[in-house]
């Protein structure tokens, strides 16, 4: 077995990367210990670096195409790791996740219907439905104890409203890290179903998984929720890979399949990059034993955080994720109003974060952070945040 390294810290600056290089951008000042934007600080796994590094040798990066392998490895991937057959006649590789919830709003929606969102939840979302011109509709999630829930019953009220078409479905969920249950996905699926809305589960984050949780693929649960969704998937979560810009979105039914098919290719989308392919399919077939060895790394990690908050900053409080390496902090006992405490995790703490509002209704008064990073990261955020607080006082 080898053994893969994710203490070592591996200097990112200077390489175009988002989460360090557009701290100025983003905070203000680029002097923060970067712990926002969703990807991570560690090395792929060695069988991604090795076949990226053989292809890249080559030297010839003309047009190249998708083999049936690729799909397959898709297929053996979601078998193998959540129990979901899947054809591949059902796959369409798409540039990524966001761009493809904005083809399917596109393929499926005329400007002016509804898209249901349940906020707090990944804020582009919103713009990929406001900026289409179609319009939110919020199904907030219940906060109670420490936990989140879906809201059923104002659910049921929401899909009244025929104008609404579609479903975003964060699944597990960003920022607040549920992995919703099998009972909780048939509610919500046949709320949806029984209204005529689509569906389309986001499951990027579905490998990312703490001990003794499953995440069940909205499209597993039966035939009938299969044909009413769309699901999204990608490796750039699991195996960081975010800048190949690769994604599979699955589609069962085959109506739904050539609408969403005709339009990317109106949109002559239908080339893929020569790196996103081969990362693809080497991360799929060869990165299992990494990423079992990454979720015990990142369960320390929330151990580490979650203990160290508990006892230096108990004004703090972390809500639990059962997945995603995203990690959602209730601030509210600081007693600042939003922008305040923005103000004081950039200028007091030195940490960049991301701000609760930028998720929508609910997201006030807390912080999303990244924990996918050396434990020395995650160690210093505790201490700055510590420090910080203490300065309140
Ligand atoms: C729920 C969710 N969907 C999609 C994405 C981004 O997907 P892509 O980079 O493939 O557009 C993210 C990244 O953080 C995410 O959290």
């Amino acid at each position: 077995m080898q053994k893969y390294d994710f203490d070592t810290v591996i200097d990112r600056s200077g390489n175009y990367s988002s989460k360090w290089d557009e701290l100025k951008k983003m905070f203000g000042r680029d002097d923060l210990l970067p712990m926002w934007v969703a990807d991570m600080d560690f090395m792929s796994p060695q069988p991604v670096v090795d076949a990226l590094v053989k292809r890249a040798k080559q030297g010839i990066y003309g047009y190249t195409s998708r083999p049936e392998s690729y799909f397959e490895s898709v297929a053996r991937w979601m078998k193998k790791r959540h129990n979901w057959d899947v054809k591949t006649e059902w796959m369409i590789y798409t540039p990524g996740v966001v761009p493809a919830l904005s083809f399917i709003i596109n393929a499926f929606t005329y400007p002016g219907d509804k898209v249901l969102v349940q906020q707090p939840v990944y804020y582009p979302f919103f713009r990929v439905i406001e900026d289409n011109g179609r319009r939110i509709v919020n199904n907030p999630l219940i906060y109670k104890e420490g936990r989140y829930t879906m809201d059923f019953d104002d659910l049921e009220e929401k899909v009244k409203d025929r104008r609404i078409k579609l479903m975003f479905l964060c699944s597990p969920h960003n920022p607040v890290g549920r992995v919703w249950t099998k009972d909780e996905l048939i509610r919500l699926g046949r709320i949806c179903i029984d209204n005529n809305i689509l569906v389309v589960s986001d499951e990027i984050h579905h490998d990312i998984l703490y001990p003794g949780v499953k995440h069940i693929p909205f499209a597993s649960i039966s035939e009938e929720f299969a044909l009413s969704s769309i699901t999204c998937t990608a490796p750039s979560k699991t195996f960081n890979l975010a800048g190949l810009q690769t994604s599979t979105i699955i589609i069962p039914n085959t109506a739904y399949y050539d609408i969403y098919r005709n339009f990317i290719k109106r949109l002559q989308l239908l080339r893929n990059n020569a790196f996103g392919l081969v990362a693809l399919e080497a991360a799929y077939t060869h990165g299992e034993e990494w990423l079992d060895q990454l979720l015990e790394y990142l369960d320390g990690n929330l151990r580490a955080f979650t203990e160290g908050i508990e006892k230096d900053v108990p004004q703090i409080k972390v809500v639990k994720p059962e997945g995603t390496y995203l990690v959602w902090l209730d601030c509210r006992e600081l007693g600042f109003d939003a922008h305040q405490l923005n103000d004081f995790i950039i200028d007091k703490a030195k940490l960049a974060f991301e701000s609760g509002y930028w998720f929508g209704h609910g997201g006030e008064g807390f912080q999303r952070t990244n924990i996918a990073c050396p434990r020395t990261y995650v160690n210093e955020a505790v201490k700055r945040l510590k420090s910080a607080v203490e300065s309140i006082k």
